[in-house]
């Protein structure tokens, strides 16, 4: 049976960073999917990855809170959640980079981990109606040349991120047997699109490309991602929180499968920038051979299916990346970061 049958008060996690921001976007626009929402609280702790700025034009929106805070605060969350009346819980809060979890695992512990445990067990008590585990087609680990995952592959994650992922999945999976708790995971492939911090592959090399700086491709470049547009995504995740069955998992991928050495050439085209900017350096260690999704679940059960083709899609988003070159210097610098801090102290992180 679909949920709800009202429109609800929804809990965001991770609502500043980038898949998060687009997914309020999409909730609060014109064309959202499913029941309109009646209130929207995004509680995000504001890291180097989570931005006000991405919200800017919904910040006035009087179905809209944003609270500053940490999912790993028990009180906190069991406070904005009781005051709140909250029906459901959409969790994309994590650390989110694989590079960054080679150098320092424990934030990723952390927050995936011991963050998404604090949110179930506030869930659980608050009595929510669902609760949308956002993860990553890294927790199945990696294929070789053949195959893809479905919702039934193993779980065998490679990466300290991927690992935390997979555990955050795990206690979620766990407390819908136990508890009988309404969870559902969805699990999504590389996303691009607008919004995306300037560390992952595609916002970085086009900001390198743009000026005229080199592009790292890891190894030989022949690591293959399936790449999925945000807002294929979120639509997504919308139709799992309306539409999902809890205990369910759902995997999204956008039948996209691409070499990063292809990728790269891709993006210097667009950009009409040399070849020679490609710089081949030291693979990261572990690093996953293939990914590829099969959702052939969430296009059956979901009436889901991922609508922007790569080449508009990457188009767009060039061009949005182009037009948007002090966002990304911004970010970079944590400027906005800093005027937030100097306007308003830690007046906006209570709830
Ligand atoms: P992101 O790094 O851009 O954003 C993460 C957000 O979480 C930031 O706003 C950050 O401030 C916030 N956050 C981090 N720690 C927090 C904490 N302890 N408490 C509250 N807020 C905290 O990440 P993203 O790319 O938008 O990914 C969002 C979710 O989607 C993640 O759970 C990620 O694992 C999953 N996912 C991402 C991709 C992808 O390609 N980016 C693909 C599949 C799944
Ligand atoms: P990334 O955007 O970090 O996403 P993920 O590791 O979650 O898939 O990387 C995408 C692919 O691009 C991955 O195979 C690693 C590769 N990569 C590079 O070759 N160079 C880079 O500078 C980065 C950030 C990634």
């Amino acid at each position: 049976m679909s949920f709800p049958e009202r429109p609800i008060n929804l809990l965001v996690t991770g609502g500043c960073g980038f898949i998060g921001s687009n997914f309020i976007r999409l909730l609060l626009g014109d064309g959202s999917p499913g029941m309109p929402v009646k209130s929207l609280v995004n509680l995000d702790k504001l890291t180097y990855a989570g931005n006000l700025e991405n919200l800017v034009e919904i910040a006035d929106d009087s179905r809209y809170q944003f609270v500053k805070g940490d999912i790993a605060d028990a009180e906190l969350v069991a406070r904005v959640l009781e005051k709140n009346l909250i029906d459901a819980v959409v969790h994309f809060a994590a650390e989110s980079h694989v590079d960054r979890s080679i150098l320092d695992s424990s934030p990723f512990v952390q927050t995936n981990i011991v963050g998404t445990q604090i949110l179930l067990d506030a869930a659980r008590s608050a009595d929510i109606k669902r609760f949308v585990q956002v993860s990553t087609d890294e927790v199945y680990g990696s294929l070789g040349d053949e195959g893809f995952f479905t919702e039934q592959t193993p779980l065998a994650p490679n990466s300290p991120y991927s690992s935390s992922k997979a555990a955050a999945d795990l206690l979620v999976r766990s407390y819908c047997h136990t508890f009988n708790f309404p969870g559902i995971i969805t699990r999504c492939s590389n996303n691009y699109g607008p919004f995306q911090f300037p560390e992952k592959l595609i916002p970085l090399f086009i900001s390198n490309a743009r000026n005229e700086r080199s592009l790292p491709v890891y190894g030989d470049g022949k690591n293959v991602r399936d790449w999925i547009h945000v807002s294929d995504h979120c639509k997504g995740v919308a139709k799992a929180l309306w539409q999902g069955k809890p205990g369910e998992v759902y995997n999204f991928g956008g039948r996209c499968e691409l070499q990063n050495i292809r990728l790269t050439e891709l993006l210097l085209e667009l950009l009409d920038k040399p070849k020679s900017l490609i710089q081949y350096v030291k693979d990261r260690p572990g690093h996953d051979l293939r990914y590829a999704i099969d959702c052939s679940k969430a296009e059956a059960d979901l009436d889901w299916s991922p609508e922007i083709t790569f080449e508009q899609g990457l188009k767009e988003t060039v061009d949005w990346y182009l037009e948007h070159e002090a966002w990304s210097s911004r970010i970079l610098s944590g400027e906005y970061q800093k005027y937030y801090q100097q306007q308003y102290g830690e007046a906006l992180s209570s709830d």
